[in-house]
C-alpha cells in the first residue's frame, strides 16, 4: 500500500512511540497524518470516536492511544487500564469499519502472553494460559481488541492486522516515577543516586527476570512496514529477539551512567513475569523486519537524550 497520498489517522500519535512513528511517516512523504489529542477527542467515547471519523474520513488508522504504565502503575489502576484499553479500542475498530476504513493496524502488547509462556514466546502460545496478574487487566484488553480485529475480518472482510511490540525504550519515553517502565525508572534512578553520592541503588524484585527490549525507532519501522504490507489478522511479535535479566540491565544502565556504587534487591517487590524473550520470526518472514539498534547503542542514546532534557526538567520543577 503506498501511504504517502493516504489519509492516516495516528491515534497516541502524541505519544512515545507515536512521535516517532509520525517523524517517520512525514519522512517517508505521507501528507495527510491527523493526530487526535485526547484534550480534542476522549477516544473512550463513542460519540468523539465517530465524530473524528466524520471529520477526517480516514483511510488508514493506526491505533496507538492507550493508558499504559510499569508495573506500579498496573497494580494501582488495573481497572482503568482494563477500561480505557478494551473500549478506545473497541470504538475505533467498529467505528473504522462502519466508515470504510481500508487499513486498520493494532499496536498490542506482549503483556497478552501467559505468564508461563515457554520461551522464545511464538505466536500460537498466545492462548495457551492466563497473563501475569499485574498486568492481566491491561493485556487482556488488548488481546480481545485482537479478538475483535480477526472477527471483523472474517464476518466483514475487514482488513485489521495486529502487532505485539515488546518493551520499548528510547528517547522522549517517560521518566515519570508514578508510570515509568523499567529502563528509564533505572536511568533515573542511577544519575539521582550518582548525583547525590549514594553508596547503593536499591532494585525491586530478585533481578532474575529476564526482558526484552526494542529501541523505539525499530519499533516505528515495524509498524510503518505493517501497514503498508501486513494482510493478516494473526498477531506479529515485533522485537529484538533477545533477553537480558533485569540486574545485568541494571549494570549497563549504571556503567554507562557512571554510578559507581552498589546494586542491591529487594526481593519482597513483585517481579512480574518471569521471562520475556520472543520469536521474531514471523515478523521477519511478512515484513522483513529486524532490530538494528543494538542495546548498548540505544541505552547510549537514551540516556544522552535524557541528560539533555534535564535543564528543562529542572527549570520545569523550580
Ligand atoms: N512503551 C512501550 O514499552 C510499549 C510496549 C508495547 C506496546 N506499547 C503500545 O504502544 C502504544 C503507545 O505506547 P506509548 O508508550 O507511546 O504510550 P504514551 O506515550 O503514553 O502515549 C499514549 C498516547 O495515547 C493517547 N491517549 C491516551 N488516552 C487517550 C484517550 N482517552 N483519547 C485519546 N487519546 C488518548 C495520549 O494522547 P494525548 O497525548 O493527546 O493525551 C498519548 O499520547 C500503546 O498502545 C502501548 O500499549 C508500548
Amino acid at each position: 500500500m503506498d501511504l504517502t497520498t493516504k489519509r492516516i489517522i495516528v491515534t497516541g500519535g502524541a505519544g512515545f512511540l507515536g512521535s516517532h512513528l509520525v517523524t517517520r511517516l512525514r519522512r517517508a512523504g505521507c501528507q495527510h497524518l491527523v493526530i487526535p489529542r485526547s484534550a480534542d477527542f476522549n477516544l473512550t467515547r463513542e460519540e468523539e470516536v465517530r465524530r473524528l471519523m466524520e471529520q477526517v474520513r480516514p483511510e488508514v488508522v493506526i491505533h496507538l492511544a492507550a493508558t499504559v504504565g510499569g508495573i506500579g502503575a498496573n497494580r494501582k489502576h488495573p481497572a482503568l487500564f482494563l477500561y480505557n484499553n478494551l473500549v478506545m479500542g473497541t470504538h475505533l475498530i467498529e467505528q473504522s469499519y462502519r466508515h470504510g476504513v481500508s487499513k486498520f493496524v493494532m499496536v498490542g502488547t506482549i503483556c497478552s502472553y501467559p505468564k508461563h509462556t515457554p520461551v522464545p514466546f511464538k505466536e500460537s502460545d498466545l492462548w495457551n494460559g492466563y497473563p501475569e496478574e499485574t498486568n492481566a487487566p491491561y493485556g487482556l484488553a488488548k488481546k480481545l481488541l485482537l479478538v475483535q480485529l480477526q472477527a471483523y475480518r472474517q464476518e466483514y472482510g475487514f482488513n485489521g492486522v495486529n502487532l505485539l511490540p515488546v518493551n520499548l525504550y528510547g528517547p522522549g519515553d517517560n521518566f515519570d516515577p508514578e508510570s515509568s517502565h523499567v529502563i528509564p525508572a533505572l536511568i533515573k534512578k542511577f544519575l539521582e543516586a550518582k548525583a547525590r553520592g549514594d553508596r547503593a541503588v536499591t532494585l525491586w524484585g530478585t533481578g532474575k527476570p529476564t526482558r526484552e527490549f526494542l529501541y523505539v525507532e525499530d519499533a516505528a519501522r515495524a509498524i510503518h512496514l505493517a501497514t503498508e504490507k501486513l494482510e493478516t489478522s494473526d498477531p506479529v511479535n515485533i522485537g529484538s529477539g533477545s533477553e537480558i535479566s533485569i540486574h545485568d540491565l541494571a549494570r549497563k544502565i549504571a556503567a554507562i551512567t557512571g554510578f559507581k556504587g552498589e546494586i542491591r534487591l529487594d526481593p519482597s517487590q513483585p517481579d512480574g513475569q518471569p521471562r520475556r524473550c520472543l520469536d521474531v520470526t514471523r515478523a521477519r518472514e511478512l515484513l522483513g523486519f529486524q532490530a538494528s539498534t543494538s542495546l548498548d547503542e540505544g541505552l547510549e542514546k537514551t540516556i544522552d537524550w535524557y541528560c539533555s532534557t534535564l535543564p528543562a526538567r529542572d527549570a520545569a520543577a523550580a
